[in-house]
């Protein structure tokens, strides 16, 4: 079905990542591509529902694909999340003429998306999260950036952590995903990796570890622990209790979500912000667009919010197989 589209609108909702202004850019430029006008709305959901919206241009997003964070601004907005709320954003969205809106953002936006397209706005959704916690898609733009400020973040406490001989237990976002603290673990040569999707014993998988590393011979270690798991603080003063082996924790925190965007997060957001609005384009809404076998494909919100998706058992084990 085609729809006739003259005017759609932009936002970035829940917590920030690199990226999310390549998207923005993306949608802004295929837009001018197809020769329809694009609004940003400030502030995610809040500006829709206070109308604060604005034209942006191809020039407007000029010198943006590099720059973390999100020029739109984003928010987490609780009165979008009732009927009345969700109301009011429509009839803003068309005082604006918005004949269609695409939303950058996690689950919890793509819920907002949803309620959107059954008020009769056409939307189309998709991710935008370090956290690489959408079910649906292989990839979430900013979670490379992220996993690379990581990297660096720890190789840097590797170095402090090897000349003192100590344990460092450095703590990762993620929120209730442990695809962060897997692969910057993996990529860091961590000793001991904490996930909250399996379960563990501070004796099997963290003190016995370190133990069996120094008797190898290796007199520092990095136990990377995702936020799901938490406590950090009280695990280093533990090990250190425990094993006599001096200890810090370092929570990284939100430099984790900074940052100018890699290479991977510009393309993947440049790719999945144009077929957004493609989508819109052909007459379609309620959709994800999502990474599927490497490819940018979309999926019903509402099957993709229903997805399972596993974090890899044997990445768990290779870390542990690598950690000898
Ligand atoms: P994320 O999109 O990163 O998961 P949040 O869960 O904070 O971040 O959601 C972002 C915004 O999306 C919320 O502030 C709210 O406005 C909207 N939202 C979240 N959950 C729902 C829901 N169940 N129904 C409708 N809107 C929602
Ligand atoms: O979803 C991104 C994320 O950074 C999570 O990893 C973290 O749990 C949360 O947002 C922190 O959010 P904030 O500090 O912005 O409330």
């Amino acid at each position: 079905m085609e729809r006739n589209i003259r005017t759609i609108g932009v936002l970035t909702s829940g917590g920030d990542a690199p990226g999310m202004n390549a998207a923005i850019r993306a949608v802004v430029r295929a837009g001018a591509y197809y020769g329809i006008k694009v609004i940003g709305v400030r502030r995610g959901y809040n500006g829709l529902i206070n109308g604060e919206l604005e034209e942006l241009t191809a020039r407007s997003v000029s010198g943006i694909i590099q720059r973390g964070g999100t020029i739109l601004q984003t928010a987490r907005c609780l009165e979008f999340k009732t009927q009345e709320g969700v109301n009011r954003a429509v009839n803003i969205a068309k005082v604006f003429g918005l004949d269609g809106l695409v939303v950058i953002g996690g689950d919890g936006s793509f819920r907002g998306a949803k309620d959107l397209c059954a008020a009769g706005l056409p939307t189309i959704a998709m991710p935008g999260t370090i956290d690489n916690d959408i079910n649906c898609s292989e990839y979430t733009v900013g979670y490379d950036t992220c996993l690379n400020t990581v990297m660096e973040a720890v190789d840097k406490i590797r170095d402090t952590a090897a000349s003192h001989e100590r344990v460092s237990v450095i703590e990762v976002m993620g929120r209730a995903a442990g695809y962060i603290a897997l692969e910057s673990g993996i990529a860091c040569g961590a000793d001991v990796v904490l996930v909250p999707e399996y379960e563990w014993s501070f004796d099997d998988d963290v003190l016995r570890p370190i133990l069996e590393s120094r008797q190898r011979g290796k007199h520092h270690a990095i136990v990377v622990v995702a936020e799901g798991i938490g406590g950090a603080m009280e695990m280093a003063k533990e090990i250190e209790e425990k094993t006599g082996i001096e200890s810090r924790a370092t929570i990284l925190g939100h430099v984790q979500r900074g940052g100018s965007p890699t290479v991977r997060d510009r393309v993947t957001a440049s790719q999945m912000g144009a077929m957004a609005v493609e989508l819109l384009l052909q007459g379609k809404q309620n959709r994800i667009v999502c990474m599927c076998d490497n490819k940018i494909v979309d999926v019903d919100i509402e099957e993709g919010l229903a997805m399972t998706k596993h974090i890899s058992k044997d990445d768990i084990d290779l870390a542990k197989r690598l950690a000898v």
